[in-house]
């Protein structure tokens, strides 16, 4: 498997997908990229999923100012993790929370996707795994905790399907929503990396992959600005 430092090169096939009409000015650049992962990859990355959390459990993050719980749990695979707590707030570290150690690799087929839906060179830092239990949900946020702001997100979904919704650079006004179904890859790329989303609620039953009701999603992100030659392998 190449080194999670490595780069692709970046004529290779990009999966496009279908921008979502935006819901408001400054928020153009989110795509949609419908059933990019067949239902033998679903289920060879369900089970790679397994494995992680087998080593790095999940575990329920809570708001950094009130302490309250977060209706998903979450775990990571990668480099780097995000993770929430009362006491450090939201942040980036190399390790989990509860059991000290790195968390595990990014499947190959993770990066696979990364790279085929961004089209960019670099590899993601962080892969964040939310299990959403039906009543599970995500409130409106948006992804700022990186300081490669520049750099896209990407979101594989497994499992029941979800309602997501898209806003724009600043809370509240128009929304649009779309159904995230097993197998899709959203991209938020452009001016939507910076916009507002969340995931109003799960639809349990929409899908066999788990075997049991509820949807594991996977949140690609680069955490730190990809300088060339920084972090590249030193092959002379
Ligand atoms: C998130 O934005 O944190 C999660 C998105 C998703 O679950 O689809
Ligand atoms: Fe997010």
């Amino acid at each position: 498997m190449a080194p999670a430092t490595e780069r692709r090169d970046p004529t290779r096939r990009q999966d496009g997908g279908v921008e979502i009409p935006p819901p408001q000015p400054g928020a153009a650049g989110a795509r949609l990229c419908e059933a990019m992962l067949d239902g033998a990859a679903q289920a060879a990355l369900a089970e790679a999923v397994r494995a992680i959390v087998a080593d790095a459990p999940l575990y329920r993050p809570t708001m950094p100012k009130t302490g309250k719980p977060f209706s998903v749990r979450m775990t990571n695979c990668g480099p780097l993790g995000w993770v929430a707590d009362k006491a450090g707030g939201y942040r980036y570290q190399a390790t989990h929370p509860a059991t000290g150690r790195p968390w595990p690799a990014m499947p190959p087929a993770v990066l696979d996707v990364w790279f085929a839906a961004t089209g960019r060179d670099y590899p993601p830092e962080a892969c964040l795994i939310n299990w959403y239990e039906p009543g599970a949900k995500m409130g409106m946020h948006r992804d700022e905790d990186e300081a490669a702001q520049d750099a896209p997100v990407v979101s594989i979904s497994l499992g029941d399907d979800a309602r997501f919704r898209l806003g724009g650079p600043t809370r509240g006004g128009k929304t649009a929503s779309v159904i995230l179904r097993s197998g899709d890859v959203l991209v938020l790329d452009g001016p939507s990396r910076r916009c507002f989303h969340g995931v109003d609620r799960i639809y349990p039953g929409t899908s066999t992959l788990l075997g049991a009701a509820g949807r594991i999603n996977l949140t690609l992100r680069r955490v730190t600005p990809f300088e060339t030659g920084a972090d590249a392998p030193s092959s002379g």
